[in-house]
């Protein structure tokens, strides 16, 4: 067995854990006659000391907040599918493959009134997180260095328990696992979220996946693996003398590895383990653990928007099967990714008239009008620009009235009766 290898990624947030590395650097010249040490770092976990490691306490795996995975999203889609989840400001959280708890210490801290539970088979990251949540002075927040095939009834119940990112990355009997324990630890009206990579569009990355593990299965280095990954697309997507539909997919994945932070390359893209899985085996293996498929947490992506109106008809043929409706949903659109809710089988999800239950949410906005002095109270068109650039216009005088008052209360949450009241 190799030794560990630390030193080699920096961590990019702190010079505190300086053992933990330098810096990756961008695309290099692709190699072709490389041929180094025979490569064994990247097997999916082992131990030291005692202690159970994996390649995410060798190369720092930085995570951050997921908004689709916050109670309040969580409680949200439960109550337009007409269950009845937990308070947000007083609920039970559990994390799976929490990595250094990026997407569990701000829930922890604005959420004081919430528990909040992590845990991560890597202890470094774990290590991290605890770190900060000591500083931060949360109590609110454990994290814990174990693997999921560990949980036990000592976890008690949760009415959320989420895992981003992990499915997709571990061994089979862990997936089972991890659909063990939201079988397991899940309240009467909890809610599951788990993410993964999905057929079709993973046919397409799995190929790019494969080429560049193949051009980097003998290089042991975290720099080279990933600059040589790079390296290879580059040079497979600008080899022809013509582009072509393959070409053109090869170079929109480059773009696409080109933005993403390094390490998530080398855990994402390179992992020896990393297996999409259409919808529908998704839902049958959760549907062994006596779990159903409630939701996407994207609600928007659960309609037809860019679908003809003949496919739309077509699909609306299918009525209450929702499962065929999303899995055909998925062919159309090509699926790369998922992030599915769950929730026990007894619960049965209501599909329709989910506009019924939005009064008893609360809502939030950073929409502003793009005009100076908007006409509100018209049936002329107004358009609003979100913080991050995305628009929407609407002729419709209730709708611009909200947007507007929305927009002078954020970040505050209004009820929808307030708003209503505002709008009208
Ligand atoms: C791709 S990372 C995702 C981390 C984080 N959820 C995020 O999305 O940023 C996968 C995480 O799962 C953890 N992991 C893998 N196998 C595990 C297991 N058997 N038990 C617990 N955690 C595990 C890894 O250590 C790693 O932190």
């Amino acid at each position: 067995m190799a030794p560990l290898r630390r030193g080699s990624l920096r961590c990019k947030q702190s010079t505190r854990y300086a053992t933990y590395s330098t810096n990756i650097t961008g695309v290099g010249k692709i190699s072709l006659t490389l041929v180094s040490r025979l490569r064994n770092v990247q097997s999916y976990s082992r131990t030291r000391g005692g202690t159970q490691l994996n390649t995410y306490d060798e190369v720092y795996y930085p995570s951050h907040s997921f908004p689709q995975t916050h109670p309040d999203r969580l409680a949200t889609a439960a109550t337009l599918f007409g269950m009845n989840p937990a308070r947000v400001d007083g609920c039970r959280y559990l994390e799976l493959g929490c990595g250094d708890a990026g997407n569990l210490i701000p829930m922890a801290f604005y959420l004081p009134g919430s528990e909040f539970v992590g845990i991560d088979l890597a202890a470094r990251p774990i290590e991290m997180g605890r770190e900060l949540a000591e500083e931060l002075g949360l109590k609110n927040l454990q994290l814990h260095q174990m693997s999921i095939d560990d949980v036990d009834d000592q976890f008690g119940e949760f009415d959320f328990v989420v895992a981003h990112g992990v499915y997709s990355w571990v061994p089979p009997q862990v997936r089972d696992s991890l659909l063990n324990v939201c079988s397991k630890h899940l309240s009467p009206h909890g809610v599951g979220y788990i993410s993964y990579n999905t057929f079709p569009g993973g046919h397409l990355r799995r190929m790019i996946w494969d080429m560049m593990r193949f051009h980097v299965r003998d290089i042991e280095e975290p720099q080279r693996r990933i600059s040589q990954a790079q390296a290879l697309l580059s040079f497979v997507s600008s080899s022809k003398e013509k582009d072509d539909l393959y070409i053109q997919v090869l170079r929109k994945e480059l773009e696409r590895t080109a933005r993403f932070d390094k390490s998530h390359l080398y855990h994402d893209d390179l992992a020896d383990i990393n297996d999409p899985v259409y919808f529908h085996q998704f839902v049958d293996h959760a549907a062994q653990y006596g779990l159903r498929f409630l939701a996407e947490a994207d609600y928007f992506e659960m309609k037809p928007h860019s679908f003809t109106p003949e496919a739309t008809a077509i699909l609306d043929q299918l009525g209450d099967d929702i499962v065929r409706r999303e899995q055909y949903s998925d062919f159309i659109k090509c699926r790369r990714f998922r992030q599915t809710l769950l929730c026990r089988e007894e619960v049965i999800p209501e599909q329709y008239n989910h506009w019924e239950r939005v009064k008893y949410l609360y809502a939030s906005s950073n929409l502003s009008p793009v005009a100076t002095d908007p006409d509100l109270n018209s049936p002329k068109p107004a358009a609003f620009v979100s913080e991050n650039n995305s628009q929407i216009s609407t002729d419709h005088p209730i709708l611009k009235n909200a947007f507007a008052y929305l927009g002078t209360k954020w970040p505050q949450v209004v009820s929808f009766e307030e708003l209503l009241d505002a709008s009208l």
